[in-house]
């Protein structure tokens, strides 16, 4: 069977890139997921590896199993051992201008890389993808990809290295990476699309036409300017799974294109607020924690929606423990809590009944608030002219 070809059965989980549900309180079954995507395990070895050739230990979203899941790794690491160039590629499709914490996941994890590897990055804002989509209009998804920009450059990336690109200002302006969509477009058939996507015979020819867009970027040949005309240059792809059906039909095409095939490494989902059955979601507002919630929204949030995996009696809680894999603020502190040795002490206190809900989720508001409350500064420092210097076509900095 091929990457692309994968048949959903009704009772599994449910993971494209508009839907992922799980009948599982516990949330997907992501080594399930592997198996059904035929991706590979982010395993010891691997994590060993990367430890060895960087010199420095995984960020805690890798340690932790967070990012789990990937293609050729092994790969990029040996590149990474022979010098040789790669450069990441990561995406938002900007639906409103309040980003939330699990789009925080993958470009926490992107900058890492960044600073790890030191290589260049491209992030393409798909707001033609959202306009198609969504109930907005082209002009109104263009100034939306503006303005997440700025959540995205708060994120810290390096100016000299990275690219940041609207697909209504980039794909128009740029023949090659226009000539490379077409390319793409001639190679994948509807079929195939109804068959990755679950497209019928009433979506809209611009949805049918769209992932050769999200493809394009997966190339160096589609940015002649960024690369300085190196159109071999491989590429990595962090995001959260969800993403994957897109890239399993760009590997797909490559060969057939004489491109490289991109590597990626998957992320599973921030939980909902509610609980892992579902993914924090922008759609959802009660599901999310936004970027833009204030201090006090955040401590109302958490107090008011997190999902308890404790008892229904503090009695009773104290006599047969919390249950940290349900747990809604356990869960995101195994995100943001950055402190190994604090976080597992709250584990064991809470699954043993020593701790409470109530004192999971003051710790979880304090990580919270930290985290918002900064990046709310440093977004408030980014103005329109470093948006538009990041968002400048121009040659990155980096020897090929
Ligand atoms: P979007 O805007 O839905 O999401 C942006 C990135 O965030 C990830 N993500 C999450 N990660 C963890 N937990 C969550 N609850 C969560 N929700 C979203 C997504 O996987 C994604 O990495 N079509 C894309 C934009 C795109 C892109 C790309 C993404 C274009 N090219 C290349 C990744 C890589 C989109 O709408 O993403």
């Amino acid at each position: 069977m091929a990457e692309q070809d994968i048949i959903i059965h009704p009772e599994e989980d449910i993971v494209d890139p508009w839907t992922v549900k799980s009948s599982s309180d516990k949330g997907v079954d992501y080594n399930k997921l592997i198996e059904k995507f035929g991706s590979m395990k982010i395993d010891e070895e691997l994590i060993k590896r990367m430890e060895r050739v960087t010199g420095k230990p995984v960020h805690h979203f890798i340690r932790r199993g967070i990012f789990f899941s990937h293609r050729e790794m092994h790969h990029i690491l040996d590149l990474y051992e022979k010098k040789q160039p790669f450069y990441l590629y990561t995406g938002r499709g900007p639906s409103s201008d309040a980003m939330h914490l699990g789009h925080l996941v993958p470009f926490i994890c992107t900058r890492w890389l960044q600073e790890t590897f030191d290589v260049p990055l491209v992030i393409q804002l798909t707001d033609d993808e959202k306009f198609l989509w969504k109930d907005l209009t082209a002009e109104e998804t263009h100034k939306l990809a503006y303005e997440n920009a700025k959540d995205i450059i708060a994120c810290g990336f390096d100016l000299d290295k990275t690219f940041i690109f609207s697909d209504f200002d980039y794909v128009g302006g740029c023949t090659d990476f226009y000539k490379n969509i077409c390319r793409i477009q001639k190679l994948v058939t509807f079929n195939q699309v109804k068959g990755i996507f679950g497209f019928d015979d009433s979506t809209c020819i611009g949805k049918v036409g769209f992932p050769a867009i999200q493809a394009a970027p997966s190339f160096s040949s589609s940015f002649p300017l960024i690369f300085g005309g190196h159109t071999k240059v491989p590429c990595l792809i962090p995001c959260a799974i969800d993403q994957d059906p897109y890239f399993r039909m760009t590997r797909d095409v490559a060969p057939r294109l004489q491109f490289l095939k991109p590597a990626l490494l998957h992320s599973v989902f921030f939980p909902a607020l509610q609980g892992a059955q579902s993914k924090m979601s922008s759609s959802e507002p009660t599901s999310s924690i936004f970027l833009t919630d204030s201090q006090k929204d955040i401590k109302d949030k958490i107090n008011k929606y997190a999902y308890s995996g404790g008892q229904a009696t503090v009695e009773e809680h104290k006599e047969k423990g919390g249950d940290c894999e349900v747990d809604v603020s356990y869960q995101y502190l195994r995100f943001f809590m950055d402190d190994d040795a604090k976080l597992e002490q709250l584990r064991k206190d809470y699954t043993s009944g020593e701790l409470l809900t109530g004192h999971l989720k003051k710790e979880l508001i304090t990580v919270l608030q930290k985290l918002v409350g900064e990046h709310q500064e440093r977004k408030a420092k980014i103005t329109d002219a470093d948006v538009k210097k990041f968002m400048t076509p121009r040659k990155l900095n980096y020897k090929y």
